[in-house]
């Protein structure tokens, strides 16, 4: 689980990342969490200014690295993101700040813009929820992210963000952003598991040196989709993991490996957390079979056009 792929830059970054999303996690287990992943070797975080968690990342960070001295933070990579409300030039960079100070690091490795959408926000740099309660769009500003690019290329410059890229982008927008930008994205994470390969959206971030990075590896294993089946369910899958020796949550992120891009696995448990990390290479013939699994399918889990007022992937549910 060692394995880094360098990005379109010439940054490393490591193979499997660490995934921070606490979902009304408890206080403190953020902490805890990410306290065992430096522990058994995660050397990549996942993060993001809306997961509220930030600085609990950059307590166990900052508590990891003075108890290990011969771990340095230049041996950590750290990923976080700019929340819809903040797209604004000068709110990317408020956010940007905001990150580090809550993380406790001067310079962050990977910057993202976490969804293809611009809000506003409120003075207090709160989200600005409108009568209908969802976010207030700012149409402009997404439909030409330009200038919201334009600031994130200017962090990149800085030296302060050694990587930028996005979240949640679609095909449409990646060209988009293409045609204008001056530093390329260095990634794209997405929602990728058995259930959603989302192989299109993949391919077009090979052919233009994007790397895709995994989030929901797992197949957001608790989640029902509407054939009833979960990932966790799949008697396929499952027979793959029986028969090489592994668990399935191994065996799903052994063929994100292998389709080569980024996993970012996220549990609280503490086996969980460490067995997630021993990644065995799949055989030709179980990667073949989970890939049939993954034929055609198009199962998405996270998708927050009702929060949001905003539908990034129209038609889907
Ligand atoms: P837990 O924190 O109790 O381990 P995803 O990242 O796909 O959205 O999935 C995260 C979910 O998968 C969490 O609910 C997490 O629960 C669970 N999970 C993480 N690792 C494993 C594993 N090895 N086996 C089963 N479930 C797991």
């Amino acid at each position: 689980a060692n394995k880094t792929y360098t990005l379109n830059n010439g940054v490393k970054m490591p193979a499997v990342g660490f995934g921070t999303f606490a979902n009304e996690g408890a206080k403190g287990e953020t902490y805890k969490a990410v306290t065992k992943a430096l522990e058994v070797g995660y050397r990549h975080l996942d993060c993001a200014w809306f997961y509220q968690n930030e600085d609990e990342v950059g307590d166990a960070l900052h508590d990891f690295l003075a108890k290990n001295p011969s771990v340095k933070r230049e041996d950590i990579f750290i990923c976080t993101k700019v929340w819809n409300h903040l797209h604004r030039p000068e709110d990317v960079k408020w956010s940007f700040e905001n990150s580090c100070s809550k993380l406790r690091v001067d310079y962050i490795d990977l910057f993202l813009l976490h969804w293809p959408i611009a809000a506003e926000k409120n003075d207090d740099y709160s989200v600005k929820i409108g009568p209908d309660g969802k976010y207030v769009i700012l149409r402009d500003l997404t439909e030409n992210p330009e200038p919201t690019w334009r600031a994130m290329e200017e962090l990149a410059e800085s030296g302060r963000a050694r990587a930028i890229g996005v979240s949640n982008w679609t095909i449409d927008g990646l060209k988009k952003l293409l045609s204008f930008a001056r530093i390329k994205p260095a990634v794209n994470q997405v929602e990728i598991h058995p259930f959603l390969p989302n192989t299109e959206l993949v391919n077009f971030c090979f052919e233009n040196d994007i790397l895709p990075v995994a989030y929901s590896p797992l197949g957001s294993q608790n989640q029902v989709p509407t054939t009833g089946e979960t990932v966790r369910e799949n008697e396929k899958l499952n027979e793959v993991a029986r028969r090489s020796g592994h668990n399935l949550a191994q065996v799903l992120l052994a063929w994100g490996l292998r389709r080569g891009y980024a996993v970012l696995p996220k549990s609280s448990n503490p086996s969980r957390i460490e067995s997630n990390f021993q990644i065995p290479e799949l055989s030709d013939e179980d990667f073949a079979a989970v890939e049939e699994v993954a034929r055609g399918r198009h199962c998405r889990f996270v998708n927050m056009k009702d929060t949001f007022g905003w539908d990034v992937w129209p038609g889907e549910s």
